[in-house]
């Protein structure tokens, strides 16, 4: 008899599930909005990256709508043989203006975007400089570009400047950090790396996925807010969260664009984006600039709820955005704690190693500027209720 070689995969799904960190997907049973149906419940989710609720922004259906309607549902081919239309040039253009570089190019996502990218621009004489809680899709890219891999402390730019001064200059040292820290919603140590790029002429690169539209002017980014314009050499950002749309981009000179229309794998080796994606998305950033209202809404929101949570004593660590984590320790309770919100009519997802680490377990909420205060109140008054039944607070 054959012995079934995949018997491991329901051993290990056994152990999530004792160890607590097996999760059944949540399925939305329409739109992706403040107030949904999941799992034919009526929730108030607050679990999405919709930040300013632009996926289901009136002008951005249109403008897919009328993308479809001209230019059919998709692109037939990779960039670099029939894949590149009209409307993906005119969307470079329009990220690039409005990032302030020199130029931009389009990825299928924020993932392939920053794994394009870092595996493309260092090879395995070089080294990468890394804060320890980047995206995993900046540790698979480091992985695959066969560099040297250093990782500093959390936000720790002194540490990463101890590693960058061991290092031979005559090799390519790449420093990176995300803009916002998507489990934590704290701010990368960005000026104090700069100025460590700067002293020993490294290459500057930011990952910005949750700080495009929520953070700089019109929600230009981190290095916006932080005024860094011209020190961030490879500047990420997707099209993805606040953006409402998928795709992930990268800003910065003429000379990188063009290197990485050559050379990144994803855009070289897979379809670019149906018509109707870059449509939406240019339509996405004429609402930034023409709605600024979104973003200040965005922020009192946020400001209401994070004091809403800490008043009421839950733990919220270190976060300086609209993704307040809510940490209670072991994984088991954290999906407790998510589920019995769930039963309340709260979605915020329970999250476990290995997203975060073992001890740090939580319940990760973050706000949109669709939020109304009554839904808000709503949910403060179900973290109460269940916060104190679980013995968190
Ligand atoms: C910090 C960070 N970078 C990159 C990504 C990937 O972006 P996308 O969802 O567009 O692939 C994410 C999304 O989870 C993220 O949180």
């Amino acid at each position: 008899m054959r012995v079934d070689p995949l018997i491991y995969f329901s051993e290990e799904l056994a152990s999530l599930k004792e160890q607590g960190l097996y999760r059944a997907l949540r399925v939305l049973d329409g739109e992706q909005k403040a107030q949904t149906s999941i799992d034919h419940r009526v929730v108030v989710n607050l679990s999405s990256n919709n930040y300013l609720g632009l996926t289901t922004h009136p002008k951005l259906r249109e403008r897919a709508l009328d993308a479809i309607r001209t230019l059919g549902v998709g692109s037939g081919s990779v960039r670099t043989i029939a894949g590149t239309m009209s409307i993906h040039m005119e969307l470079e253009r329009t990220l690039a203006e409005f990032k302030r570089t020199e130029a931009a190019v389009v990825f299928q996502s924020g993932f392939t975007a920053n794994a394009g990218t870092v595996s493309s621009i260092l090879g395995k004489d070089d080294f990468i400089i890394s804060d320890e809680l980047n995206h995993a899709s900046i540790i698979d890219g480091a992985r695959l570009s066969r560099a040297t891999i250093k990782v500093f402390p959390h936000r720790d730019a002194a540490a990463a400047r101890e590693i960058v001064s061991q290092l031979p200059r005559e090799r390519k040292r790449l420093i990176i950090s995300d803009g916002v820290f998507s489990m934590d919603g704290d701010l990368g140590a960005l000026p104090e790396l700069c100025d460590v790029a700067d002293e020993f002429g490294c290459i500057m690169m930011v990952d910005d996925a949750h700080a495009s539209g929520v953070f700089g002017r019109n929600g230009r980014g981190t290095i916006d807010h932080f005024e860094l314009h011209g020190r961030v050499d490879v500047q990420v950002g997707t099209l993805s969260k606040a953006i409402g749309v998928l795709g992930g981009y990268v800003a910065g000179s003429k000379a990188l664009i063009e290197f990485l229309y050559h050379r990144a794998r994803p855009f070289l080796f897979s379809t670019s984006h149906p018509p109707a994606v870059a449509a939406a998305c240019l339509a996405a950033i004429d609402v930034l600039q023409s709605e600024p209202q979104l973003i200040e809404r965005l922020w009192d929101n946020t400001r209401f709820f994070k004091a809403g949570l800490q008043s009421l004593g839950f733990n919220t660590g270190s976060s300086q955005s609209p993704i307040t984590p809510v940490i209670v320790g072991d994984a088991p309770r954290a999906m407790k704690l998510s589920d019995q919100l769930f039963q309340e009519g709260v979605f915020a997802q329970g999250i476990g190693f290995p997203t975060v680490a073992r001890d740090k377990a939580r319940v990760r909420t973050i706000v949109t500027a669709t939020h109304t205060r009554d839904e808000l109140q709503f949910a403060l008054d179900s973290f109460a209720k269940v916060g104190r039944s679980l013995g968190v607070i």
